[in-house]
């Protein structure tokens, strides 16, 4: 994204019929709030299964970045009084299931997981920074940082085997479209 290209202001190409700028950015803050939320879920689930593993240690430093990344995202929520999700108890289970169920088959197949979803998160953090105006710099700098954390995760899993996974790209691509699933889902309810 070139400086020149930067939208002056959020929601500036907004055709007839979009949501306002303002019910923009409380969308973009819900899924993300959404997103982080279910990122905490899933490294909590991998850790259930693998926490006194060898991946262990790997994991609870993701596991601690996600939290940072949510309590930003909670905060946002509650200063600019956008209504969160009303799907947070599903991401809490299936959130939790996700991480546990490939961590059960296997420390590589967790990874797997872990570049599946960071990947999905890359790109749509990308289009945020993309969608936010110089009137939402701060935002848009805490998601352009957050975006990095997400990039080094996807690299830390590529770096521990995801790709030896059984089934990688059966495995990546079904949780990918879960992933895009739930971001479409949290952005509007
Ligand atoms: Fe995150
Ligand atoms: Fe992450």
């Amino acid at each position: 994204m070139s400086e020149t290209s930067r939208r002056r202001r959020t929601g500036d190409d907004r055709l007839p019929g979009d949501p306002s700028p303002e019910e923009q950015i409380h969308r973009m803050i819900r899924v993300d709030q959404a997103g982080e939320y279910g990122a905490a879920r899933i490294y909590a689930g991998q850790l259930a299964v693998l926490g006194h593993g060898k991946s262990g240690p790997v994991i609870r430093q993701m596991a601690a970045q996600e939290q940072h990344h949510l309590e930003v995202f909670d905060g946002l929520v509650a200063e600019r009084r956008v209504r969160p999700t009303v799907l947070q108890p599903l991401w809490h289970v299936a959130g939790f299931a996700l991480g546990a169920a490939t961590a059960l088959i296997g420390e590589k197949a967790a990874m797997a997981c872990t570049v599946a979803v960071e990947e999905v998160i890359d790109a749509h953090y990308a289009e945020q920074t993309e969608r936010l105006g110089d009137d939402e710099a701060d935002l848009r700098a805490i998601v352009e940082e957050f975006r990095a954390d997400e990039i080094e995760h996807r690299d830390t899993g590529l770096r521990e085997g995801a790709e030896e996974a059984p089934a990688y790209e059966l495995l990546t691509g079904a949780i990918k479209a879960g992933s895009r699933l739930a971001i479409w889902l949290s952005t509007r309810i």
